[in-house]
């Protein structure tokens, strides 16, 4: 089966380096029966529970994409120690208004990119709590710390070396089990 998973890129930087892979597990995802299309965020509003009761358009629209794809895959930065605050509001967003929480019960994968050597761990590990409290069943297991040395990933989303593409690739075959277990029925 292929699955349709929605990318939520966690930084809004015109160069940022987890577009950059992004784009390379894009490219990769039809080897691992996955399709992944990008779920954009810059366009959201500041949360505030102000808005429940009508719900800004891109905010409504986010909300519509996470719950149309089977599975959702966070590429996310680690800034000072967290998510950037734009995933964090995209999170909310997402998670709200009470009782209508678009995470529940939809299945994710998490993974980062740094220019640091052990960059995004402590990220990722925050963003675990978050999906965990939004009910997201996650992947657990490979988990995938990125160190984005120059030229390791071209613009076009091209891996340049080959152990990582393997590995990138194999991550992805890890999301679509993790997906398949997650989606089929309890026996
Ligand atoms: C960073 N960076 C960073 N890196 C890291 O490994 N741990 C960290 O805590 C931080 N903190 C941090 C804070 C802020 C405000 C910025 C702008 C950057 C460096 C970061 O890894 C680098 O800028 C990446 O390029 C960020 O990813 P994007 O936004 O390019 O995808």
């Amino acid at each position: 089966t292929t699955y349709n998973v929605g990318v939520i890129i966690g930084s809004i930087a015109t160069e940022s380096i987890n577009r950059r892979l992004a784009k390379a597990l894009i490219a990769l995802a039809p080897q691992a029966d996955l399709a992944l299309t990008e779920i954009p965020i810059k366009g959201l509003p500041f949360y505030s529970y102000d808005n429940d009761g009508a719900i800004p358009a891109e905010a409504a629209e986010f909300k519509s994409a996470i719950e149309s794809a089977d599975a959702v895959v966070i590429v996310t930065p680690e800034y000072n120690r967290s998510v950037p605050g734009v995933l964090k509001n995209a999170l909310d967003t997402a998670s709200r208004p009470w009782g209508d929480n678009s995470f529940a019960g939809k299945p994710s994968a998490v993974i980062g990119a740094s220019v640091g050597a052990i960059g995004t761990a402590v990220a990722q590990q925050h963003l675990r709590s978050i999906l965990s409290f939004l009910a997201s069943p996650e992947l657990s297991q490979p988990e995938a710390y990125i160190h984005l040395r120059d030229g390791l990933i071209d613009d076009e989303g091209q891996v340049t070396d080959e152990s990582t593409a393997d590995f990138l690739l194999s991550w992805l075959k890890a999301v679509h089990t993790h997906i398949a277990k997650s989606l089929s029925p309890v026996e």
